[in-house]
Order: C-alpha cells, then sequence, then structure tokens
C-alpha cells in the first residue's frame, strides 16, 4: 500500500504521522511545494520509528509528483489556513488555484488514486477536485464531517459527563460555521437519544459550540487546528486502507441524495476499499431538511465563484 500526503504543514504532517503510527502503508510520500520542508517532517517522523515500533517508510519530497506514482490514496492538505476572524471561505481564491493543479498534477501519476481534500473552502475544493479530475464520485471525498462529528461528540461529552467514545452522533450539511448541522436529535448515548438528559438550553450550547469549534480554536491558537483534522483524515483512509466499511460523515458529491443534485457536501458515507461506497440517505425532519437546503445554497454560491 503507497499513501501519498500533499502539504506537509500541520494538518498534513498530523495526518502523516497518525498513518504511519497505525502502519496504514507500506510507503508514505509526503509532498510539499516550500523548499525541503517535507524532507525535514518525513525524516523527522522517520525518527520516531524506532521509538514507536512501525514499520512504514516515509519520504518527503519537494513538488516532485513522480515519487507520488501507484500511490492507492491521496491526501490533499496543501493550502492556507486560516487566521483569527477569518472564515473558510475567505480562503477560496488562492486556495483553489493550489488543490486544482495538485490534484490534476496527482492523477497523471496515480490516475486510480482515492482522494481525500481537506483544503478549505472544503466543500467547494471537494467538489473542485471531482470536476478538474474527472474521477467517478466514489473517489473524492472531503474530509470535514469526520472532524465536525468529532467536535460535536466532544461537546456532547462535556454537557453528559461521559466518554466522547460512548456516542453516536453526525454533523451534516456544509463545513463552514453557518452551514454544517449537527443532528442534535439523532445523536444517542449507548443508544439511547441524547435528549432525553439535555435540556433545551444545553442542546443549543452544544450545537453552537460545535458550530464555531474551528472558529474557538484559531482564536485560541492563531492558526487552524490541526490534531483533529489529521486524525479525522486518518480514519478516513484507515477505513479505505482497511476496507473496514465504517460510517463517517464526508463529503461527497450528491446526484439526487438529501434532495440536492451536482454539489459536494457532508452526509454520512460507508467508507471502504472503494472510497466512498454507499451514502446513507437519512430521514430528516422538515426542518432539519430545510436547514439542510440552505446550507446547500450557501455552498452552492461559494462553488459560482470557481466560474467567475
Ligand atoms: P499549513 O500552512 O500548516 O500547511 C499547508 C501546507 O501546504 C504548507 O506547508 C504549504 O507549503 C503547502 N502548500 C501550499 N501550496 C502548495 C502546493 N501548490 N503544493 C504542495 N504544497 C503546497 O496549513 P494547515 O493548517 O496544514 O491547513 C491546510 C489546509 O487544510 C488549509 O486550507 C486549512 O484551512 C485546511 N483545514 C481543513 C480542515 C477540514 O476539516 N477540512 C481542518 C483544518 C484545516
Amino acid at each position: 500500500m503507497k499513501i501519498t500526503v500533499v502539504g506537509a504543514g500541520a494538518v498534513g504532517a498530523t495526518c502523516a504521522d497518525n498513518i504511519a503510527r497505525k502502519e496504514l502503508a507500506e510507503e508514505l510520500i509526503l509532498l510539499d511545494i516550500k523548499e525541503g520542508f517535507a524532507e525535514g517532517k518525513a525524516i523527522d517522523m522517520m525518527q520516531t520509528a524506532a521509538l514507536l515500533g512501525f514499520d512504514t517508510k516515509i519520504t518527503g519530497v519537494t513538488n516532485d509528483y513522480a515519487s507520488t506514482a501507484g500511490s492507492e490514496v491521496v491526501v490533499i492538505t496543501s493550502g492556507l489556513p486560516r487566521k483569527p476572524g477569518m472564515t473558510r471561505e475567505e480562503l477560496i481564491g488562492i486556495n483553489a488555484g493550489i488543490v486544482k493543479g495538485v490534484a490534476e498534477n496527482i492523477l497523471k501519476h496515480s490516475p486510480d488514486t482515492i482522494i481525500i481534500v481537506v483544503s478549505n473552502p472544503m466543500d467547494t475544493m471537494n467538489y473542485l477536485a471531482l470536476k478538474s479530475t474527472g474521477l467517478p464520485k466514489n473517489r473524492v471525498l472531503g474530509m470535514g464531517g469526520a472532524l465536525d462529528s468529532s467536535r460535536f461528540k466532544y461537546y456532547l461529552s462535556q454537557e453528559l459527563g461521559c466518554s466522547p467514545a460512548d456516542l453516536n452522533a453526525v454533523v451534516i450539511g456544509g463545513h463552514g460555521d453557518t452551514t454544517m448541522i449537527p443532528l442534535i436529535n439523532h445523536a444517542t448515548w449507548n443508544s439511547i437519544p441524547v435528549t432525553q438528559f439535555l435540556s433545551k438550553e444545553q442542546q443549543e450550547k452544544v450545537v453552537a459550540s460545535t458550530m464555531v469549534g474551528g472558529a474557538t480554536l484559531t482564536k485560541l491558537i492563531g492558526t487552524s487546528a490541526w490534531y483533529a483534522p489529521g486524525a479525522g483524515t486518518a480514519a478516513m483512509v484507515e477505513s479505505i486502507v482497511r476496507d473496514q466499511k465504517k460510517l463517517i460523515s464526508s463529503g461527497v458529491y450528491l446526484d439526487g441524495e438529501y434532495g440536492q443534485k451536482d454539489i459536494s457536501l457532508v452526509v454520512p458515507v460507508i467508507i471502504g476499499k472503494n472510497g466512498a461506497e454507499k451514502i446513507l440517505d437519512i430521514k430528516l425532519s422538515d426542518t432539519e431538511q430545510d436547514t439542510f437546503n440552505k446550507s446547500a445554497d450557501a455552498v452552492r454560491n461559494m462553488n459560482a465563484v470557481l466560474h467567475e
């Protein structure tokens, strides 16, 4: 198994570190445009191999796409992260050029690959990667829901005083502060609806905290987060390479599901060796569907910028 991670910055390097620790690949290529940067990060990570006991061989390269040839999974994290006060949407201009160029270069050397797009604004970048590569929709996935759902579980666990691992909760919609939809009415704690244990006020607090989860960290850290994004991406990679068929909220191209067409949005997806193997079209209430449609409108407006 060969995996490539493009962008050796905070998220890319953390994702690579998770991939190596879990030994998801024999060969892992870390690629960055900044001279020597990926090489340095790769050597640093390889110097943990004796301590952590993994066998994955990590190689860092500067813009050398030939060395990524034959990758079965490619993660794209290249692009600018947001700074305090910025929205993910404000990154579109610069990141669209980066993601399109990277996706096309990757495809030249790994025509059978599955791509996971992390760069923001993720919904639009995932749509762009799909359109610019022409890959079938099961082979282009966006990471955002894995992160937002994990954040949702964290905030729920804080209110419930329980382990996040005992919770089932998903976020759908867009991967933006105002477009994501934490589905509180569908969330369960060991199969029991969490709404039985939380007041309306607590529920609203959890949903609001989840939606601004990224912005809260950007304010504290000065740039966007990387541990949970890196782990969320690695979880998707793991489900592909181990054919785990895990249900992970992910950005996928919708062709009628959830009443939407020609757009990439976050919905629950079964992820296996063929990438996005099945979209779970869960039954939403009228209010939830209405919110989903509004998120779709906002993302569609963003996508329109690509044609300007
Ligand atoms: P970073 O600045 O630490 O790393 C980005 C890396 O991309 C840099 O090392 C840079 O040299 C590299 N790069 C830029 N242009 C490139 C190109 N053409 N080819 C190869 N490499 C290139 O940023 P960070 O924090 O790792 O974030 C990366 C992206 O991921 C940002 O767009 C950020 O907004 C997004 N993000 C998305 C999340 C999600 O849930 N989807 C969560 C967190 C971040």
